[in-house]
């Protein structure tokens, strides 16, 4: 089969480094008894592996203590536990227009409940403005749900702001990092942030099906899961103690072993190198993007930060048919379409037929860049004629 130029890293990196599927096999045919479950060796051998990736993965994102990191499925599953976790009836939130279906909604399951008012910031392609946010306070604003950046726009959140103006009016911060985790500075501890929510599959380069969420320490919040967590089992109740308060049932110790393995590549080439890397390769495609007539780049201007991916339109043609043709004809891979962020879309104004997103990774070479722009320079003339 003819190589895969991969490009669609935001929604799940690949290829993964060299040891994450090994830690994975090893943890299923080596360690593959129940974490937690048991003083057997192998049993302990399994915890162990669990424990060494959340103590790695608290070190990457700056959190003091292991025990705050919880382990999920993923950052959607991360995310709810922090939304139902957190709020109460009568609270008030502030989210914004870059927030992914994942934040919105469970925010507007919990509006529909009638929990919850709920406020849109208003966002722009710079991102999203701190006066806008302060604006829309009220006295019973209970928490401020905020992308790090939008999965469609790329546009960067100045997270720092947006910690302070929750903390000035007695708010909590959620933090959504799926799109930066791994590839851009982040610490929790540092930032001050209440909440962080984090996908293992993609800037970590673990498996699918792995996930975290960062609660800083005396934040209380109501368990999404209840059941089995191998300790106090006389007790009807739920144990107070992180992790196992949030984490009830059978762990996911492979997907949790390929994490460790990717939190680990990713330390060992360090998260600054990582992020000068994407950037060189998304500067390169937002040059060449801005070279080919029709192609309307959105989000922040070429120089200008932004995450690892970079999205276009071109007038008149449907994005999903650029997707397919970008596939079929040339063996590039992207995400088209509305890539669950509708607000987003909206900001970008392409509800109507989406747009082409092209993201990087570590593994992304410039030769994949020039083969991409190479495709969508052959390929846009003959959709627009
Ligand atoms: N949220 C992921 C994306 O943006 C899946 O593609």
């Amino acid at each position: 089969m003819e190589k895969m130029i991969y490009l669609d890293n935001a929604a799940s990196t690949w290829p993964k480094p060299p040891g994450v599927s090994e830690a994975v096999k090893q943890a299923i045919d080596e360690h593959g008894a129940n974490p937690g479950r048991g003083t057997h060796r192998m049993a302990m051998g399994a915890s162990k592996i669990i424990a060494e990736t959340r103590g790695a993965l608290a070190k990457l994102i700056g959190a003091k203590n292991p025990e705050d990191v919880i382990f999920t499925h993923n950052a959607t599953e991360a995310l709810n536990l922090a939304l139902f976790g957190v709020l109460k009836p009568g609270d008030h939130v502030i989210t914004t227009m870059l927030e992914h279906n994942s934040v919105r909604r469970p925010l507007e399951a919990l509006r529909r409940r009638g929990w919850i008012d709920l406020t849109y910031v208003k966002a722009s392609r710079q991102g999203v403005d701190p006066v806008e946010v302060r604006r829309a306070l009220r006295p019973n604003t209970r928490l401020l749900a905020v992308t790090h950046a939008s999965n469609v726009l790329g546009t960067l959140v100045d997270i720092d702001a947006m910690v302070r103006i929750a903390h000035e009016a007695g708010a909590f911060c959620l933090v959504d990092a799926s799109q930066t985790a791994g590839s851009a500075p982040l610490n929790v501890t540092g930032s001050d942030i209440d909440l962080l929510a984090v996908p293992g599959h993609k800037g970590l380069f673990g498996p699918q099906g792995t996930g975290a969420l960062y609660i800083r320490p005396g934040i209380e919040l109501t368990p999404l899961v209840y059941g089995g967590t191998g300790s106090h089992s006389e007790d009807v109740d739920q144990p107070a103690q992180r992790p196992v308060r949030y984490e009830s049932g059978t762990m996911n110790t492979p997907g949790i072993a390929g994490l460790g393995a990717g939190v680990e590549f990713v330390q060992k080439i360090g998260v600054q190198a990582i992020a000068k890397h994407n950037a060189r390769l998304i500067g390169r495609l937002h040059a060449g993007l801005n070279g080919i007539p029709g192609v309307r780049v959105v989000g922040p201007g070429e120089g200008e930060p932004r995450a690892d991916l970079i999205a276009f339109a071109v007038d008149g043609v449907d994005s999903a048919e650029i997707g397919i043709l970008l596939s079929d004809h040339y063996s590039v891979a992207v995400r088209s379409g509305l890539h669950c962020s509708p607000l987003a879309h909206e900001v970008a104004q392409t509800l109507d037929r989406g747009l082409v997103r092209v993201s990087v990774s570590w593994f992304n070479t410039e030769e994949d860049i020039d083969t991409c722009l190479a495709a969508i320079r052959e390929l846009i003339p003959m959709l627009r004629d």
